[in-house]
């Protein structure tokens, strides 16, 4: 193989491994913080025994917290890599109420769900702002993050900068929560 190619292809290679690491189509791959996570899911409403949602669930995370809290937790992801990486982590911890489906947030319906999460880019939020209030059942609660419906009215705002204080007392970045039932 001629060196040029041979550079190009270990050069090339880890970098497109890399951005796929972090690509989505809808949304790049970029966590809700760990710390937030258990505080938001309770502050919104889910108890055990609920459905939970997550559109885009990326390495699992909050589907497991929601779990954790006893709710029936399923992620949907685009990304084979972190459907996977959600599976690991459900089967060493335990949890039986897990699913993590493998594929597009919008080939599917989501009806019987009592509390669903997205953290997505504004222009999938208003698709998902049409589709949900068509196919959600009343009463059910819909989380988003810094990306929110523009045209419902959230029952709550959560704020969490308190777990974002620094050593000197001042609060770091910390996404912004809406609430909304339907
Ligand atoms: C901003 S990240 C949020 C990850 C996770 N929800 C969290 O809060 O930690 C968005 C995730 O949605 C996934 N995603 C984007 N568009 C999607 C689509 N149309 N169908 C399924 N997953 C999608 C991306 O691959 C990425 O993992």
């Amino acid at each position: 193989m001629d060196i040029t190619i041979l550079i190009l292809v270990i050069i090339l290679l880890p970098a497109l491994l890399g951005l796929s690491w972090f690509a989505g189509s809808d949304a790049p791959y970029v966590p809700t913080k760990i710390k937030d996570i258990t505080d938001l899911l309770k502050k919104s409403g889910l108890k055990k025994g609920h459905i939970f949602y997550e559109l885009g669930s990326g390495d699992g995370r909050v589907v497991l917290a929601a779990a954790g809290l006893g709710a029936i937790a399923t992620g949907i992801e685009q990304s084979w890599i972190r459907v996977w990486q959600s599976r690991i982590h459900a089967k060493k911890l335990q949890l039986k109420d897990t699913e993590f489906i493998h594929g597009n947030i919008f080939d599917r319906q989501y009806f019987p769900s009592d509390v669903l999460f997205i953290f997505l880019l504004q222009p999938a939020v208003d698709r998902l702002e049409k589709k949900l209030r068509n196919e959600l059942k009343k009463g059910s609660l819909v989380i988003t993050q810094t990306f929110h419906f523009k045209n419902w009215q959230p029952i709550k705002k959560i704020d969490l900068t308190e777990n974002h204080k620094n050593r000197l007392g001042k609060n770091l970045f910390a996404g912004d929560f809406y609430v909304y039932k339907v």
